[in-house]
């Protein structure tokens, strides 16, 4: 397969970018005739972002997995399409061959269809990291039923909330998923999740564990079984099809769930064309992937790097991917380097997270592997920190490796900032330059634009809201069920501007340095998690009054979540009341959502009109408790001494 759309210098790069902002629709027509389309599109794009309302590709007929499994049948048939890792070392690889992917993908197809699943129907998954998870997912695009991937961490009640969002009426699930040292229930987690639940006809259950599960006749069916009936449907004389379902362009493909700023995740959805498109064209590009590569994108599927990175960008540009199904620190702390190595991997994609949690470990898990496959490496979910970054570059690319910073978010589909592996300049820490497409900006907290100034050290530098002028094919088109919603949190804050949450930095070049949400989300070990939702758990346990919850450094999770909890007579002593908000806390959101520090307090900070002063109490967090500013404005300033005293 080639990429006519690929940049392979920066004068390239300046060429495509230049066109991308002079005459987009062209620009991006060019690169959707390397798809497979049914149809061709009536418009390339027609947008406002004052509704929004933003259609790429409208009219254009496609489905997503012809372009990500069909049109590779031919040359890449025999190909593999993924390499599955599993969890333990001592377990069997598996490897899927397009062919392979292509036959299985028929069968769940039609496995979905045999179960009553329709086009535009809901399809909840919530499996863990094996190849029936894509399968699951490209079977559901196969029909044209809407998947909404779940997160294996997640709890019942989460589960619950976002079913219910959804109205989903299916459910795919495993009897449990290996993680580490770990055997997770997840089919238990369900079952808990549909008590109550009046819109789910049918969970499709996998075999991985082999835990004890309960099956409800009627309602659970084994995948197994399924599987084996589709296919006698699906393949005749060694000819394996099932057409396809023909999507418009603007279809929505998948909804994917993501924390704000208010109690309640959003259901962002993406559509067929503009997403397929906006996630090929930043692989092949931010990677500069060539045909034979071993890609290993160490994310979840579950979350949206999986979804782009894994799933749908290699799958259409013809990749190999390794998928691993466990932890970079089990049964060692070599596990990834054991990777790479046994499989030649030459790009590697992983978080600054698992780097600072492996870069505690020392050198010594490092030895004896050999690395020397390696050309490219990659970052994504939270900025890197320079030490992280450059032991990175020394220790795992052996200084010969370019290392790509990606920033981008659930909502924008892909990669927006980036540089290009080789292509363009890395800079430490520094996301770099915008993508072809996408027209960033920062902006001050009145909308009007910031340009670089002088700054301390001479350099040019311009500090603000990060803002993006200009649609580019993946990003967000609405959210689940409430258009007003999206409105709000992502167009209302500044006219004509889609706004990102992210502050930033920009230099007199237009590189660019992602600093952090300015909103009240917090970034966990590069999860998404807001404040509003943390506290609403906590607030759930008997006897808490109030709390505030708010982020502080971490040096290994980047953002920890520090609590501060306003609590009712105790019962029993403080260790143990600690433990059951954050029992608590992870039954209501999940074990990743639980606080660092629970600490007890005999009020929150409150200005006069009963306003929590977060400044304050991200300053204790912080440690910074010679420097609160000015506290005379609040209701009773002599909590914030309180406070200070009990820090943890
Ligand atoms: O704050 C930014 C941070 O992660 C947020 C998006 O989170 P999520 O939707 O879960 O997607 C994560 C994977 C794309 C952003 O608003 N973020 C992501 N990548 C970077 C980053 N911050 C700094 N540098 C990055 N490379």
């Amino acid at each position: 397969m080639s990429y006519p759309f690929q940049v392979r210098s920066m004068e390239q790069y300046e060429k495509a970018y230049k066109a991308s902002v002079d005459e987009p629709e062209a620009f991006w027509a060019s690169v959707a005739e390397n798809f497979k389309w049914r149809k061709k599109w009536n418009k390339v794009l027609e947008w406002n972002f004052t509704e929004p309302k933003i259609e790429w590709f409208k009219g254009g007929k496609l489905n997503i997995t012809e372009n990500c499994i069909d049109r590779h049948l031919e040359t890449l048939g025999d190909k593999p399409a993924f390499i599955w890792e599993p969890n333990s070392p001592d377990d069997r690889v598996r490897v899927v061959t397009y062919n392979r992917l292509h036959k299985r993908v028929c069968q769940f197809a039609q496995v979905l269809k045999n179960n009553g699943v329709k086009k535009g129907d809901r399809v909840c998954i919530y499996m863990g990291m094996i190849p029936e998870l894509a399968y699951a997912v490209l079977g559901c695009a196969r029909i044209g039923a809407i998947h909404s991937v779940i997160f294996g961490g997640f709890s019942a009640q989460s589960i619950a909330d976002r079913l219910d969002d959804a109205k989903a009426e299916y459910i795919v699930t495993c009897d449990g998923a290996f993680r580490g040292g770990k055997d997770i229930p997840l089919k238990s987690v369900i079952d808990d999740a549909l008590i109550g639940n009046k819109t789910v006809k049918r969970v499709i259950v996998y075999t991985r564990t082999r835990t004890p599960v309960s099956m409800i006749k009627g309602r659970d069916v084994w995948w197994e079984d399924e599987m084996e009936y589709a296919e006698t449907q699906v393949e005749k004389d060694g000819i394996v099809s099932f057409s396809a379902e023909e999507m418009d362009a603007e279809d929505p493909l998948f909804i994917l769930y993501t924390s704000g700023s208010t109690g309640k995740p959003k259901g962002v959805v993406h559509t067929c064309a503009g997403y397929m498109i906006w996630t090929t064209y930043t692989f092949v590009n931010v990677f500069q992937y060539k045909p034979g590569d071993i890609h290993f994108c160490t994310a979840d599927i579950g979350w949206i790097t999986g979804h782009s990175y894994i799933v749908y960008g290699p799958l259409s540009a013809g990749a190999t991917s390794v998928m691993f199904e466990g932890i970079p620190t089990w049964p060692d702390a070599g596990r990834f380097w054991d990777i790479v190595d046994k499989h030649k991997v030459d790009i590697l994609y992983t978080a600054p997270t698992a780097i600072r949690s492996l870069m505690g470990f020392g050198l010594e898990p490092l030895k004896g592997k050999d690395l020397s496959s390696l050309k490219i490496l990659g970052t994504v979910g939270e900025p890197i920190n320079e030490e992280a970054w450059h032991w990175y570059d020394e220790n795992v690319g052996k200084k010969k490796c370019p290392i790509v910073d990606t920033w981008w978010q659930t909502e924008t589909g892909g990669t927006l900032i980036s540089n290009l592996a080789g292509v363009t300049p890395a800079i430490p820490s520094w996301a770099s330059l915008p993508l072809p497409g996408v027209q960033p900006l920062l902006v001050d907290e009145n909308g009007k634009e910031v340009l670089p100034t002088p700054s301390e050290n001479g350099k040019l530098i311009a500090s603000g809201n990060l803002c993006i002028k200009f649609p580019w094919p993946g990003i967000l088109r609405t959210t689940w069920g409430d258009h007003e919603r999206c409105r709000q949190n992502y167009f209302a804050a500044y006219p004509n501007l889609y706004f990102t949450g992210d502050g930033a930095l920009k230099d007199e070049k237009g590189n660019y340095r992602i600093t952090g949400r300015v909103d009240d989300v917090l970034n966990v070990s590069g999860h998404r998690i807001g404040t509003a939702e943390v506290e609403n758990a906590i607030n759930m346990h008997a006897g808490v009054v109030e709390s505030a919850v708010v982020g502080y450094p971490h040096d290994i999770k980047g953002q920890g979540i520090y609590a501060y909890v306003v609590f009712g007579p105790k019962h029993g002593d403080e260790d143990l009341t600690r433990k059951d908000i954050l029992q608590t806390v992870s039954r209501v959101i999940g074990p990743i959502a639980k606080p660092d520090k629970v600490q007890f307090v005999p009020g929150l900070p409150k200005t006069r009109s009963g306003k929590i002063m977060r400044r304050i109490l991200r300053k204790i967090a912080e440690g910074e408790i010679s420097n609160l500013g000015d506290t005379t404005t609040l209701l009773d300033p002599a909590v914030v001494e309180e406070i200070k005293k009990g820090k943890i």
